[in-house]
């Protein structure tokens, strides 16, 4: 069974399509190297011992996409290709927003015409915004997230579902808490564009001596030690979560499904927290200073992630500790290549 994976050679993208080849799907990427490059492509052929299709080219031209769906029996989707920085989404919303949303769009017109079923879109749990309550389940009250991005990805999900009511098709919208972490075999990670805005990538070049210290956004909130906590889940147990999520699409005898997934592990770590399980798994050190709070960030988020263990048989596997463990040799590995 053939699937096509967008965003293919990105960071969970890449995960994704190892876990998919492992559980013997065909797999045809298509990836404009935006956010990757193409030993990626190598290097998943050295996982999996088998090589995926692979198409540069930008989803928005629409005529090479319908070449593709002409060229190979496409069962079902999982799109990662989006833009994913939530600061440059405030000074470039019209580019996100045709990014994010003109390619989905596409894609699901070829479903539409083909009558495919089966896509997978990466959500976010950004589209909670502040919960009132923690942990957060799926019932937890959307708000309007407060970044393009965030709008982008509450967006995808309503066109989604219409698109799944209006033409019987199945959907599964996986609303990912915070990715951490590199593949076992530090083959595959997060390839960092410029200054990385994300905690662990930051951590990751300040223990490397890249970054100078790492600035902690804040130590005024709420929290036992102040600092945020977030829900940081190993980024092959997210792979594998999709694997699964397309498996029970796949065998459903409802011809209509919306499913919706929280995927994180359950547990929060402050970022003091996750500081210091980095210095401990990795024997480093990693300088940092208390700095202002970055506006926009809210105080804690983590998952009720059971509705995912219950329907999809999935739970997180890995500790902060591991995960953290190999970021750091795909840093080394990173560095051996220069
Ligand atoms: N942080 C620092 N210093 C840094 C980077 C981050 O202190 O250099 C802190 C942040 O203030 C936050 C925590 O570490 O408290 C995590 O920050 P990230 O930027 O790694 O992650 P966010 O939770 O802000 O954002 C992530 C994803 C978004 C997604 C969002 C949903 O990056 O794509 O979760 O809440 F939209």
């Amino acid at each position: 069974m053939t699937i096509l994976v967008t965003g293919g050679l990105g960071y969970i993208g890449s995960h994704t399509v190892v876990e998919l080849l492992k559980n013997e799907f065909e797999v045809v990427i298509v990836d404009d190297l935006s956010n990757s490059e193409r030993f990626i492509l190598q290097n998943i052929e050295k996982i999996a011992g088998k090589k995926p299709a692979f198409f540069p080219f930008d989803l928005k031209r629409k005529e090479l996409l319908t070449q593709i769906f002409d060229a190979y029996e496409i069962a079902g989707c999982i799109n990662f290709a989006a833009y994913k920085a939530v600061g440059e989404s405030q000074e470039k919303p019209l580019d996100y927003y045709e990014n994010n949303l003109f390619t989905l769009i596409n894609i699901l017109q070829e479903f539409k015409v083909r009558n495919i079923s089966n896509f997978i879109f990466s959500s976010s749990c950004t589209v909670y915004g502040q919960a009132d309550e923690m942990p957060i389940d799926e019932n937890t009250p959307l708000k309007t997230p407060e970044s393009s991005y965030g709008k982008t990805k509450q967006m995808g999900e309503e066109i989604l579902k219409d698109f799944a009511t209006a033409y019987g098709r199945r959907v599964s919208l996986l609303r990912y808490f915070n990715p951490i972490g590199a593949h076992p075999s530090a083959l595959l990670g997060e390839l960092p564009i410029g200054i990385p805005n994300n905690l662990v990538p930051y951590v990751t070049q300040t223990a490397a001596g890249i970054r100078e210290k790492l600035n902690i956004w804040g130590n005024d909130y709420p929290t036992e030690d102040g600092t945020a906590i977030r829900d940081y889940i190993y980024v092959v147990d997210l792979a594998k979560a999709h694997v699964k999520a397309l498996q029970k699409l796949i065998t459903s005898n409802e011809e209509t499904v919306i499913d919706i997934f929280n995927i994180g592990t359950g547990k929060g770590s402050s970022v003091l927290e996750v500081v210091e399980a980095y210095e401990r798994a990795n024997n480093v050190s990693v300088p940092y200073e208390i700095c202002e709070r970055r506006p926009g960030d809210i105080t804690i988020a983590y998952a009720n992630a059971d509705k995912a263990e219950r329907e999809l048989g999935w739970k997180a596997e890995t500790s902060l500790e591991e995960a953290l463990r190999t970021t750091w040799e795909w840093q080394k590995y990173l560095e051996s290549r220069l």
